[in-house]
């Protein structure tokens, strides 16, 4: 039998204690869909993008070859927020990045409609189809009301309440589903009459700003929804000012703004984000192959992070679900990891797209300016798939992860209960990741163990406080000291006490077992240095 969910609540309130996650601009109220991290957050944050960065820029890969037995090149960029207006043109997100969306004239909330499903009585399910005629099925119900809500929100419990007490056995169909006829029968998730939902339209996510101080309609600009496209845009550049050829790919990490409709879920779906975003650039012969490396590799990292298998899974996309972008070639897989909210399903934390030429097409025709790619060495069949002498538009596989998203299943996942212990709750984060990379304690803060504590504190943080934070806590019980600990994630505690100054010994104390050993104590920088991988 699985475990039982764990509880956001809970995980919530912990980040809040102990200073992860804030809500943003939380002394005016809030602003919904803004978070902001605290000092373990900031900390935790940074060491997930630092991990990243090592693994994809600096060290790609570990030095793993790619699928033809070549090193795997990654060039960075930091591109801006604000890009030329007539990039979201070309690149599809003025006139597609829309949610359809519901408004209700008597609660005045927003949906998207492809999140609101009505409750209908189940001999009536199959009579509703898009093409159903409504009046056909008033004459047989009396007309009585249909209740619409949204999953994993109260009016899911609310409504069926109601709905169970009009129509007895009930069954889910999409709002999508009911033929508008019968709309005039549908109560809103947050409504209590009938016939309050409009019509779904259309809803451009991305934020509008004005560039210089005129703000007209011509000033308008975008923040980016993306970081994919200041890649993209500087495709040529990097070409040009770097030794990489295809296959090589340009990685970089940013924020990223989307109007998200019903921003929920913790910092799950925000309004303001950070993604962490690799394009890489293949002959379009060998897509297929890169793909595939691509969404395996980028599984294994999240793995190698500490996530539990059995909380992540690889789900490629069906054919209708499919991006604008990626509608041609191998597809698209999303690495999914079981989030508290999601439990038992899963929830998006990287995609990893195969979009063909579409970006490059669509900004050679945008901005005029050639972006084919030519390999100047030529040959017959060259190691990278293209022909001698060919000019072509290098097919990229894009592996999108979302930085908060991240931090957000690295929190969740490491979460853990135990009514026994001094923190009843606290977190076995990984001590690549880990915020606190190391404590040190007197044992009382006299008969000179204070002195060796500092002594070994200096040595801990001249090699790792570059890492993340060394604590130094010389007050209050040392069972709340290592519970203290136990809830900010710090994998180790080593401790002085009155043994140290005879026999030079300290004692380690693991965050997971809540074991404690004694080691020498000139051995505990190199401790830490074989376990803080
Ligand atoms: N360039 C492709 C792209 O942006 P996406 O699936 O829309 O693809 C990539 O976003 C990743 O960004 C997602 O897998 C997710 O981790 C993160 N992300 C997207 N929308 C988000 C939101 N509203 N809040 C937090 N993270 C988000």
């Amino acid at each position: 039998m699985s475990a039982p969910p764990k509880s956001m609540e809970k995980i919530m309130a912990l980040c809040k204690r102990r200073g992860f996650i804030f809500q943003a601009s939380e002394i005016y109220g809030g602003i919904n869909g803004f978070w902001d991290y605290g000092p373990l957050g900031a900390q935790l944050k940074r060491n997930l993008r630092d991990a990243w960065w090592e693994d994809v820029v600096l060290n790609p890969l570990g030095g793993k070859p790619g699928p033809f037995g070549e090193p795997v090149r990654i060039v960075p960029v930091d591109t801006c927020i604000i890009q030329h207006p007539r990039v979201w043109e070309a690149s599809g997100h003025v006139a597609g990045f829309n949610d359809p969306m519901v408004d209700c004239r008597e609660s005045k909330a927003r949906y998207r409609y492809d999140h609101v499903s009505v409750y209908v009585p189940t001999w009536a399910a199959p009579l509703i189809k898009p093409e159903t005629v409504g009046p056909k099925l008033s004459d047989t119900d009396e007309g009585k009301p249909f209740f619409a809500f949204v999953s994993d929100t109260p009016s899911e419990a609310k409504q069926k309440k109601k709905a169970e007490k009009a129509h007895g056995e009930l069954t889910v169909v999409a709002l999508s589903a009911v033929p508008k006829a019968l709309w005039p029968r549908v109560v809103g998730p947050d409504a209590e009459k009938t016939g309050s939902l409009t019509e779904p339209r259309a809803f451009n996510l991305m934020f509008k700003t004005y560039v210089g101080a005129t703000a007209t309609e011509d000033d308008e600009a975008y923040l980016r929804p993306e970081t994919a496209q200041g890649m993209f845009v500087q495709f040529k550049n990097v070409l040009d000012t770097t030794r990489v050829g295809v296959p090589f790919g340009i990685a970089q990490t940013g924020k990223a703004f989307r109007n998200e409709v019903t921003p929920r879920n913790f910092t799950f779906r925000s309004r303001e984000f950070e993604q962490m975003e690799i394009e890489f650039f293949c002959h379009p012969s060998q897509a297929a192959e890169w793909y595939a490396f691509w969404r395996d590799t980028r599984m294994a990292w999240w793995e190698s992070l500490g996530l539990s298998r059995e909380n992540l899974q690889l789900r490629a996309h069906d054919k209708d679900e499919l991006a604008h972008y990626a509608k041609e070639g191998a597809g698209t897989s999303d690495i999914e990891f079981r989030f508290p909210f999601t439990d038992p399903g899963f929830g998006e934390l990287e995609g990893i797209a195969h979009r063909s030429d579409f970006d490059l097409k669509q900004h050679q025709t945008f901005s005029k300016k050639k972006l084919e790619y030519f390999d100047p060495d030529g040959g017959e069949l060259l190691p990278n798939g293209a022909h001698k002498g060919e000019r072509y538009l290098p097919h990229v596989i894009e592996p999108s992860a979302g930085l908060d998203r991240g931090v957000l299943a690295l929190l969740c996942d490491a979460f853990t209960e135990d009514p026994s212990r001094a923190s009843p709750e606290f977190l076995k984060l990984a001590p690549r990741v880990a915020p606190i990379k190391a404590a040190v304690f007197p044992l009382v803060n006299k008969e000179g163990m204070p002195e060796l504590a500092e002594k070994i504190y200096g040595e801990v943080c001249k090699q790792f406080a570059k890492t993340g934070f060394i604590e130094y806590d010389a007050k209050g019980t040392i069972g709340k000291r290592y519970a203290r600990m136990d809830e900010g994630g710090c994998p180790y505690c080593f401790t002085v006490d009155g043994d140290t100054s005879k026999d030079q010994t300290v004692t380690v104390r693991n965050r997971d077992t809540a074991q404690q050993e004694r080691i020498a104590s000139d051995q505990v920088v190199r401790y830490l240095a074989d376990h803080l991988r």
